[in-house]
């Protein structure tokens, strides 16, 4: 049975963070120059993600997603997919990659169990795609990108920021692009989650505006009708195609929320928003039973209480929400170290 939380909601889905490095500076993520990255000796062992993975899935996670930072940048990865592909109680094992080392990588990991992955492409434009991520390499991600269905991907998402003056004239461009891979594009509405210094309220496209130049281009956009606790809602143009909006920012899905996340170094967090985590490395290293990490994690989840996205909702005066001061002290708090 799944532990509940305060507002009745499960914990199902768990998003584990790898590692917090990048190899790309994405400004709605990493706007600065310098980063505080967690200590290496703090970094999980595989072993050790394997047995809190264990703990967590007697207490009702079936799907886990595994981020970074960038997590192909992780040494040896296939050896942790193998290691929880192998385990009976997970229905949904996936990955959210940036793209630019999955030419290489995407059959290593195939071979390793993983069949589909969320890649992140905001532009399909290459002096864009630089400008926005601070580094030259969008022939590699297109090139990752192809690689997905050849070592046998499917389901493969693709993940746009939409930003104002930014990518918002791209819109039709990706879902273009999205059927020939084939792949489902997802549009995010830009969010003001720690390590987004630069957000702020007039660079927000909107779910109703994106929805409104997407019909002026295909017509008449039909919302698929689904029972679903996923941040996508999903749309169907007249020739069939589904893509999907994400619309954390202004209609965000607190309600139905059954997400939480585990950072590299193991700590535990709740929600997107959280300015606190529960550290469950400690413990694990200490040599905690099963039950008492289980105990942990239950006390944490039946209090909880998150709803950071409508809280952010009812600001008036919105702000980035940590500034830089704050993230340096504590690098938690970035989006790149949450792992989204
Ligand atoms: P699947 O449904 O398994 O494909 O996973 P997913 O939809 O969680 O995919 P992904 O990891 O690509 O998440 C997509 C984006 O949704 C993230 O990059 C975030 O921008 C946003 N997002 C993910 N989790 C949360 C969350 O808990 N709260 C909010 N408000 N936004 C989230
Ligand atoms: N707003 C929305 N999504 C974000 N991501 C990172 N930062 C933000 C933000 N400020 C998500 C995007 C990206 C993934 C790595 O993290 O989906 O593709
Ligand atoms: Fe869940 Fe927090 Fe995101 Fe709301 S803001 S959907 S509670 S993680």
């Amino acid at each position: 049975m799944a532990v509940r939380d305060v507002y009745q909601r499960p914990l199902r889905n768990l998003r584990i963070s790898v590692t917090d490095r990048c190899n790309l500076r994405c400004s709605y993520c990493m706007p600065e120059e310098d980063y505080v990255w967690l200590p290496r000796e703090q970094i999980l062992d595989f072993e050790e993600i394997s047995s809190l993975a264990d703990v967590f899935m007697e207490l009702g996670v079936d799907k886990i997603r595994l981020t970074g930072g960038e997590p192909l940048l992780r040494r040896d990865l296939p050896a942790l997919i193998r290691l929880l592909a192998a385990k009976p109680k997970l229905n949904d094992l996936a990955l959210t990659t940036n793209g630019v080392l999955l030419g290489e990588q995407a059959r290593p990991m195939g071979a390793a169990g993983l069949h589909r992955v969320t890649v992140s492409l905001d532009t399909l434009r290459p002096e864009r795609f630089t400008a926005l991520t601070r580094r030259a390499n969008h022939a590699q991600v297109l090139a990752g990108i192809a690689a997905l269905a050849p070592a046998g991907f499917t389901g493969t998402k693709l993940d746009t920021v939409v930003m104002r003056n930014v990518n918002d004239d791209e819109l039709p461009e990706l879902i273009e692009y999205g059927r020939t891979v084939p792949a489902e594009v997802r549009f995010i509405e830009y969010m003001d989650v720690g390590g987004a210094t630069r957000w702020s309220t007039d660079k927000v496209v909107s779910r109703a505006a994106m929805l409104e130049t997407l019909e002026r281009r295909y017509g008449r956009i039909e919302p698929v009708v689904e029972e679903s606790t996923a941040p996508a809602d999903r749309y169907r143009l007249a020739d069939g195609t589904i893509f999907g909006i994400i619309s954390s920012t202004t209609e965000p899905f607190c309600g139905s929320c059954d997400r939480s996340r585990l950072t590299a170094d193991g700590v535990f967090y709740l929600c997107l928003y959280a300015q606190q985590g529960v550290d469950l490395r400690g413990p694990l290293r200490r040599g905690a039973s099963r039950d008492e990490l289980a105990a942990v994690i239950t006390g944490a989840w039946s209090r909880r209480a998150d709803r950071g996205a409508e809280e952010r909702l009812r600001l008036r005066d919105r702000a980035p929400l940590v500034q830089i001061g704050r993230l340096r002290e504590d690098p938690h708090l970035e989006m790149h170290t949450r792992g989204g």
